[in-house]
């Protein structure tokens, strides 16, 4: 099926790195034009070169921190110099520190937490908004998690992840009268497939994140007893944002984690 890519214009933020990396890959293959926004300015770097490869109509990086005044409105400032529009924005960039609740009291932590997770994607997607409803038109889509639903050790994150569901969904109500659809993907435990999907401001930077003995763990909880990928993510961000294929698909979470999570 064509989902109808071709020359659209993506907006992936977090693009440096695993996930991020992965869906600006599969916006590349279906040869949209795509725009990389990471504070790693050599993982994007790296990542538009990658995608120039794969066959994107055009690729871009911009360097920039999301949690500074202003910031969405460059990045949407940066897609409508180069291209005039954006058609879907990827609200990909995170930032976690797994740990016990009881033991997260550092305010510092919670204000990183909140502001990479969802400070980031308020501001990007009221950015957004403004063109794509001058369009009639426009995509958006969200990275939550299944700590949205409640995991241990995810108390602070998963608060965040859980609140881009509320965002995505009064999005949805508020415009889709304009023709702008907005859903949630939600990821299972999704490792990096190699070094290059690795830069410094990556989670996976840290090598404890997690155990062996935790990944495990959870690959067996999952019905499917597999490891999720970020060519699954981007597979469903890639549905989920094609106006052919989810043409009435709004305010939805779908959870790609093997049965992780069955939201
Ligand atoms: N990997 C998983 O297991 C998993 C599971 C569920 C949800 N998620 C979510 O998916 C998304 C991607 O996860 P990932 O594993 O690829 O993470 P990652 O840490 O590997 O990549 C995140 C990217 O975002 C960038 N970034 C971080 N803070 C930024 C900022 N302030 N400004 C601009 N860029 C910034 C980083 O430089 C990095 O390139 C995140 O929102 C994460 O919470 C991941």
């Amino acid at each position: 099926m064509d989902l109808g890519h071709a020359g659209a214009r993506a907006v992936v933020t977090g693009g440096g790195a695993n996930i991020g990396r992965g869906i600006a890959h599969g916006f590349a293959r279906e040869g949209a034009r795509v725009l990389v926004v990471d504070v790693d300015a050599a993982q994007a770097e790296q990542v538009r070169a990658e995608l120039v490869d794969l066959g994107a109509a055009d690729a871009r990086a911009l360097t920039l921190d999301l949690t500074t005044d202003g910031a969405g409105a460059a990045v949407v400032a940066a897609a409508l110099e180069a291209w005039g529009g954006v058609d879907v924005l990827v609200n990909n960039a995170g930032w976690s520190e797994p740990g016990w609740f009881a033991q997260q009291t550092d305010r510092a932590l919670w204000q990183k937490t909140i502001e990479v997770n969802l400070f980031a994607a308020i501001d990007c997607t009221q950015a957004a908004l403004g063109p794509m409803r001058e369009a009639g038109r426009g995509a958006i889509v969200f990275l939550s998690s299944d700590s949205a639903f409640g995991a241990v050790r995810q108390g602070i994150y998963g608060s965040t992840k859980a609140g881009l569901i509320a965002l995505a969904r009064t999005v949805a109500r508020e415009h889709g009268r304009h023709g702008i659809r907005s859903n949630v993907i939600a990821p299972g435990l999704v490792l990096p497939p190699d070094d290059a999907a690795v830069g410094a401001s990556s989670v996976w930077a840290r090598e404890d994140l997690f155990t062996p003995e935790q990944i495990d763990s959870v690959v067996r909880t999952q019905a499917l007893r597999r490891p999720t990928t970020p060519d699954d993510i981007a597979n469903a961000v890639l549905w989920v944002s094609s106006e052919t294929a989810a043409r009435q698909v709004t305010g939805q979470v779908v959870a790609v984690g093997g049965g992780s999570s069955m939201p």
